[in-house]
């Protein structure tokens, strides 16, 4: 069977619409997918990636604009899903880099506010800097504060917020104290997560690719390190994904030793059926898509003009009610999380923008 072709990667879709352009200067396919815009414009990052053919390009563009969908509304946030793709033919540096990202500024402003970017695979902060020179849809570079800011601490906050929410499910108690949690990847996000556990008087695990971090983590928060090939046979209350995706598979589930996995990792579930897996086993899954979502919250909280940081954090916090909803739904069809995030994606699309 041959690879499909534009048309049949578009067949079947149904968002609102793609815009496509070929950047003839460097070969470029552009391709800016609006998939919902009911909740607000359509906002995701701009990924840049050499694929095979440029029709991978416009499919990951379509999936990971429809994943932004579901995303905004888990956490009823007032913006569409959205995603662009640069399918660049090879790496680009330089000016050509640069004329790319301004032509693609273009792009978006003709698009007059119904798609706003971020960084995502393969951009960087300091490309959203050289976009936002032609364009004022760059979400965390305009907006009130100094600089670019780092999503990664308010991501932590959301995720410490939606484990107290699955404590409270599964143990009918929020409190940390005497619960075990095993945060696997100790970066950007995982970092400040282990301190806001051990603060909140958590018994701390760690696991790292880079045993020293780990082993560091762990020496100044007073935790635990774990080998990364023991993680999922540790006996712990949380596991906490905060590193790679996909550790949660039809291997590494029967072994699995925790409550409940809550993590910021993106796409912890391998396949689908892992969902069903874990609600076999008994073990509780936050979504990773509600969960992970606190910095693009603040993100765009800060550029729609919130300069109020505990506003900012209440929003962030607001994860946590979101899972609470979640997982009781959940429990009342029998079902995995993962339906009952579905299920409230789908009524807060049904309703529309939120009443202010
Ligand atoms: P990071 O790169 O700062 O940290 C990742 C950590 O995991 C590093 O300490 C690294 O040594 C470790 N690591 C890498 N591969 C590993 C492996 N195979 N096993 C165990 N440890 C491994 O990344 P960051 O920003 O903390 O993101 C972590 C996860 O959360 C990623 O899956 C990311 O997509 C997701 N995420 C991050 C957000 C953010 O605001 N930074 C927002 C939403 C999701």
């Amino acid at each position: 069977m041959s690879a499909p072709g534009f048309f049949e990667v578009l067949e079947g879709w149904d968002g609102v619409g793609v815009v496509v352009r070929h950047d003839q200067p460097t070969g470029t396919w552009i391709f800016i997918a609006l998939h919902d815009d009911t909740l607000g414009p359509a906002t995701g990052g701009c990924r840049m990636k050499v694929y095979d053919r440029p029709e991978d390009g416009l499919a990951d563009a379509l999936r990971l604009s429809e994943g932004m969908t579901h995303k905004w509304a888990a956490m009823d946030f007032p913006f569409g899903g959205g995603k662009s793709v640069l399918a660049i033919p090879h790496a680009l540096e330089g000016a050509e880099r640069r004329g790319l990202l301004h032509r693609f500024g273009e792009l978006m402003n003709s698009l007059g506010g119904r798609y706003g970017t971020g960084a995502d695979l393969g951009t960087t902060v300091e490309d959203m800097q050289t976009i936002a020179e032609v364009s004022e849809y760059v979400i965390g570079v305009h907006g009130r504060t100094e600089g670019p800011m780092d999503p990664s601490p308010f991501t932590a906050l959301g995720v410490f917020e939606g484990i107290r929410s699955a404590l409270r499910h599964r143990f009918g108690s929020g409190d940390f104290a005497g619960r075990s949690v095993l945060v696997e990847g100790v970066g950007a996000v995982g970092g400040p997560l282990a301190e806001r556990l051990a603060g909140a008087g958590a018994t701390l695990l760690v696991a790292d690719i880079d045993t020293e971090r780990a082993a560091s983590v762990a020496r100044a928060l007073g935790g635990m390190s774990v080998r990364l090939a023991d993680v999922p046979s540790t006996e712990c209350d949380v596991y906490a994904p905060c590193a790679v995706g996909a550790t949660l598979n039809a291997e590494t589930i029967p072994e699995l030793r925790c409550a409940i996995v809550a993590g910021a990792a993106n796409n912890q579930l391998a396949a689908p059926e892992d969902a069903t897996r874990l609600l076999e086993r008994g073990i509780l899954y936050a979504p990773d898509y509600v969960i992970n979502g606190g910095g693009a919250m603040a993100f765009t909280s800060i550029y729609m003009g919130a300069d109020d940081l505990a506003e900012v954090e209440r929003r962030v916090r607001s994860i946590g009610e979101s899972l609470d909803t979640i997982f009781a739904e959940a429990a009342e069809r029998g079902a995995s999380p993962v339906v009952g995030a579905q299920a409230h994606v789908a009524r807060v699309l049904q309703r529309g923008p939120r009443p202010r």
